[in-house]
């Protein structure tokens, strides 16, 4: 498995002596940037809101359930250089403006919105329970609350995989878009969670590892299924192919694909589901050939105030990432132009499948298999709204 995606790194001061003793509250985030993948190995240190921002709003980390967790620790960012004379009522505030600020990095995966709604709820609880606490006890709480969404996102990623293991077949073949996998989560993924069980050995278990291979789109146009997916999966030791986006079709008409997995960026009350542009293609080709598609998310991807996939904001994003090639060309080693100056570009970033095209949504709490809005909320019961 690959390095951690993202990790809080706590700056503790040798001070010596239990009195004396220095909070984890002092620290930054640190970032695979995922942009220079899969050519370089880099990690990047944010240590203030802005720059958390900029690294979510131009895909440093990406991937919904890391958008969340990442998002979650910028909160941390937001009051820790808070000093003394502050009030928790100024903290209380300064958190409402990083959210509205990280909220509008990016609006498709609600995971973002979950993770800042879930922080700042537990900052205004812990204000009203004491309404003339220490600032450092509310950094504290809050900082423990980001640390809670983190841990419970690798838990969560362990059960979609175990939930989902059993839709890969010994000796099939799968089909996968854009990258959700490790670099994607706090853990080992969504869709490719599922791709590491079928591949365990557990011994204790008398499990053996199935044999299968992954083909994987290339996932234009900022090749998350070319840079990351396909160098996650080489690192795992799992048989990789990868194709152009435009392959995909002619591989299920030649038998060559038994199923589709892909993750999820928000997954409306009836089971429509938002995920990387392409992902609507796929579900259709499959349903014309006969195809089981598997989308896998966790609950914190669900948004149940919304009725359909018609009600899910899609991002719009820049026109440079569609007519320069390698993407983010222009910030990292200079992408060749590949289209006339001054044409009109249309880039929308995600899509919408049906919940009709869907033939099950993996979860961490179970599976749900021709999705519809009563499946849903019988899964999902009362479990969101609990956190
Ligand atoms: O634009 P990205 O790279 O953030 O898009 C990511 C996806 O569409 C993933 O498939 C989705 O977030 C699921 S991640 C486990």
């Amino acid at each position: 498995m690959i390095a951690q995606t993202l990790k809080w790194i706590a700056l503790r001061q040798a001070q010596g002596g239990e009195q004396s003793r220095t909070s984890d509250i002092d620290g930054f985030l640190e970032l695979i940037d995922q942009r220079r993948l899969p050519a370089e190995l880099v990690k990047i240190q944010c240590r203030d809101v802005e720059q958390l921002y900029e690294a979510i709003k131009t895909l440093a980390v990406r991937g919904a359930p890391a958008i969340g967790v990442a998002a979650a620790y910028g909160l941390v960012l937001a009051i820790q250089n808070l000093d003394t004379r502050h009030s928790i009522l100024d903290a209380l505030e300064c958190l409402k403006k990083a959210s509205e600020k990280l909220s509008s990095s990016r609006p498709t995966a609600v995971n973002l919105f979950w993770a800042l709604d879930r922080v700042r709820k537990r900052a205004e609880e812990f204000v009203s329970a004491a309404p003339n606490g220490k600032l450092q006890a509310l950094r504290e709480a809050v900082l423990a609350e980001a640390n809670t969404i983190y841990l419970e996102d690798v838990d969560m990623c362990r059960r979609i995989g175990l939930n989902g293991e059993k839709f890969i077949k010994d000796g099939s073949a799968i089909l996968t878009h854009c990258n959700a996998g490790a670099l994607a989560t706090a853990g080992q993924g969504t869709a490719l969670s599922i791709v590491y069980e079928a591949n365990r050995r557990d011994g204790l278990r008398q499990k053996k590892a199935k044999k299968f291979k992954v083909y994987v789109d290339e996932t234009r146009p900022l090749l998350q299924g070319a840079r990351l997916t396909a160098w996650e999966l080489k690192q795992a030791g799992i048989e990789v192919i990868l194709i152009c986006d435009n392959m995909a079709g002619w591989l299920m008409k030649q038998g060559k694909i038994n199923a589709c997995f892909t993750g999820a960026d928000r997954i409306a009350a009836n089971g429509d589901t938002a995920n990387k542009i392409g992902t609507y293609s796929l579900s259709i080709l499959a349903g014309e050939h006969g195809v089981p598609f598997y989308i896998a998310a966790p609950l914190s991807t669900f948004d149940l105030s919304i009725k359909s996939g018609a009600e899910i904001p899609i991002e719009q994003r820049t026109a440079d990432e569609v007519v320069t090639f390698p993407p983010h060309g222009r910030r990292i080693n200079a992408g060749t132009r590949i289209a006339p100056d001054e044409i009109s570009v249309y880039n929308p970033a995600f899509d919408v499948t049906e919940a009709k095209d869907i033939t099950a949504i993996i979860t961490d709490k179970g599976v749900i298999e021709k999705p519809n809005a009563d499946k849903i909320l019988a899964l999902l019961g009362d479990a969101k709204t609990r956190k």
